[in-house]
């Protein structure tokens, strides 16, 4: 035996581990050097057999690294893909690698059932910029305005809240309503998107998201000047001048959509840095500018405390009971306005 998580002993890289992790390697081998691979193959080998004598299900965002989404992942997706598929979970343990919100989403969902993050302090600035009092507030600012909130904020503000909202099906959620005004929070970029989208009008809240805030339009035009031809494919957390300079605009999930559909020669993602990395496994034939803007709440999730989540059961995420019953309203009536 090898290395230590914690008190617990990581088997070394043996011949077994080598067969029985080969499918991932096959998959991560132009993206992580043999080297590494060494370190990473005795724990994905480890998770995985734990994943099975738990009873767990591995639950992975998009903008999980690439070790984690091709090693260890049962279902990978964006936002509203893990929501969903956190009902339909038949497991006793979900370990939600992503962060805070999303794990919280997956509880509400499955109050019975024990839900992990491998870390507690994986957080998101959105979900950070805004209290249930601000709603409070927003609500007697605008009385009888429904409010819709992105899935990106704690239960407290969800359990505020009339329907929640991803990125993946904001527009939808706001023309649902058949209302001519709403209250859009917290993400004001987000906001902006789908006012641009839609004849509701959308009242704004000022979150933002401190990874796609950074992006720039001039940014976009260089890639465009220096990659005649390229395909510009943007996050709507981004500015609004960003988006304005894309080809397409969509959530994690819907841009891996538009790529398999339109199958780009060269293709730049606009969002977070592992988004490429994943993303280009399922594309070799695409060409990817990978520009960096790393989430550093979303890489506090890593193998080692993957694993030592299934071995302890521990972080384990918990939301108040009542807290809990007034945001599965919300976001039990975003999934039944259906698939995008
Ligand atoms: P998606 O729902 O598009 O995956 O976005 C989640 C997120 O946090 C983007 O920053
Ligand atoms: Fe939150 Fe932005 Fe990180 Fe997504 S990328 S989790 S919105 S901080």
């Amino acid at each position: 035996m090898v290395g230590t998580v914690a008190q617990y002993q990581i088997p070394e890289f043996t011949p077994e581990i080598a067969k029985a992790t080969q499918p991932a390697w096959e998959r991560l081998k132009g993206l992580i050097p043999e080297v590494e691979w060494a370190v990473y193959a005795p724990y994905i080998a480890e998770i995985n057999r734990l994943k099975k004598e738990k009873n767990a299900v591995l639950l992975v965002h998009n903008y999980q690294t690439p070790e984690i989404f091709h090693g260890v992942a049962d279902i990978a997706g964006d936002s509203l893909a893990l929501a969903r598929e956190a009902v339909n979970v038949d497991a006793d343990v979900i370990v939600l690698c992503g962060v805070h919100f999303m794990a919280e989403t997956a509880k509400i969902l499955n109050p019975s059932k024990t839900v992990l993050i491998p870390d507690m302090a994986a957080g998101c600035s959105l979900a950070e910029s805004i209290t249930g009092a601000d709603v409070r507030r927003l609500k007697a600012q605008y009385p009888g305005v429904p409010v819709v909130t992105y899935v990106n904020t704690s239960a407290e503000v969800k359990a505020e809240s009339d329907v929640c909202c991803t990125s993946g099906n904001a527009v939808q959620v706001v023309e649902s309503l058949g209302v001519d005004k709403v209250i859009f929070i917290p993400d004001e970029y987000l906001g902006r998107y789908v006012a641009e989208q839609t004849d509701v009008e959308i009242i704004l809240y000022e979150g933002c998201c401190e990874v796609h805030e950074k992006f720039t339009a001039p940014e976009l035009r260089e890639y465009r000047k220096l990659h005649p031809g390229i395909h510009v494919i943007a996050h709507p957390e981004c500015p609004p001048d960003v988006l304005h300079e894309a080809d397409f605009v969509g959530s994690t999930s819907g841009m891996i959509n538009h790529l398999d559909e339109t199958r780009p020669k060269e293709v730049v993602m606009i969002t977070e840095c592992s988004m490429s990395d994943n993303v280009s496994v399922q594309f070799p034939d695409v060409s990817f500018v990978r520009p960096c803007n790393l989430c550093d709440h979303m890489k506090r999730i890593t193998l080692p405390k993957i694993l030592h989540s299934l071995q302890t059961l521990q972080p384990e995420v918990l939301v108040d009971p009542d807290i809990a019953a007034r945001a599965r309203r919300s976001v039990e009536r975003m999934l039944e306005i259906g698939p995008r």
